[in-house]
C-alpha cells in the first residue's frame, strides 16, 4: 500500500475515533496534514476552537505565527506535515490529561512511522513531554534531541509566543537555529 494511501486509511479511523471522552464533545477530528514525504513534521499540542470547526491543525492565531516563522526559515506551509499530540479539541482548550494523551498517542505514533520524518519539531510542553520526556520548555527550547532513532527539535507553543512578546523572541530565534540543521 502507497504511503499516502496508508495515511488517508489512518486519518479516516482518526476521524471517527471514540478513543477518548473527547469525541462527545469535539466538532470534527483533526488528524493533521502535509505531504506523506514530508521531512518535517510539526507536532502542537492539541486543535482549538478554529481547528475543531474546520477539521485543520493551526489554522487559527497560532498558525498563523507559526507559519510565519517557518516562512522567515524558507519553509512552506505545503511542505511540511503539521499534526498535534491530541486530535480533538478539550473543552475550553484547557490542558489535555495524561489519559487522552495516552488514548491518542498510538495515532501519532502511526503517523511518524507512515511519514519516518528526518526532523520533529515539538511546540511546547505537551509535546515534548509526550514524546521526549519531562524537559521545562524553557530549558529545552532550542535543543536537538535524539531517541528511538527519531531527531527531534523542541521549541515554545506559539499560543505562548503569542502571548508573551519575549517567549516570541526566543522561538523566532530557534527557528534560526533550527533552520541551520535544515539545509
Ligand atoms: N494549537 C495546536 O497545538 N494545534 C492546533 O492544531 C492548533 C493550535
Amino acid at each position: 500500500m502507497t504511503r499516502r494511501k496508508q495515511i488517508e486509511e489512518l486519518h479516516e479511523i482518526i476521524r471517527k475515533c471514540t478513543l477518548c471522552p473527547l469525541h462527545e464533545t469535539r466538532t470534527n477530528a483533526v488528524p493533521g496534514e502535509g505531504p506523506c514525504t514530508a521531512h518535517v513534521m510539526i507536532i502542537g499540542e492539541a486543535p482549538g476552537a478554529r481547528e475543531d470547526e474546520s477539521g485543520r491543525p493551526f489554522v487559527g492565531r497560532s498558525g498563523e505565527l507559526l507559519i510565519s516563522l517557518m516562512h522567515e526559515i524558507g519553509l512552506s506551509r505545503d511542505s511540511v506535515f503539521i499534526t498535534s499530540i491530541l486530535k480533538s479539541r478539550p473543552p475550553k482548550n484547557r490542558t489535555p490529561t495524561q489519559s487522552e494523551i495516552s488514548a491518542c498517542k498510538p495515532h501519532l505514533e502511526r503517523q511518524i512511522e507512515i511519514i519516518n520524518p528526518k526532523i520533529i519539531i515539538l511546540l511546547g510542553g505537551v509535546a515534548i513531554s509526550s514524546l521526549v520526556g519531562p524537559w521545562k520548555v524553557s530549558e529545552a527550547h532550542g535543543r536537538f534531541y535524539e531517541t528511538d532513532g527519531r531527531t527531534y527539535f523542541m521549541t515554545y507553543h506559539p499560543a505562548a509566543a503569542l502571548r508573551f512578546p519575549k517567549v516570541k523572541v526566543l522561538m523566532r530565534e530557534d527557528f534560526q537555529t533550527l533552520s541551520q540543521e535544515l539545509v
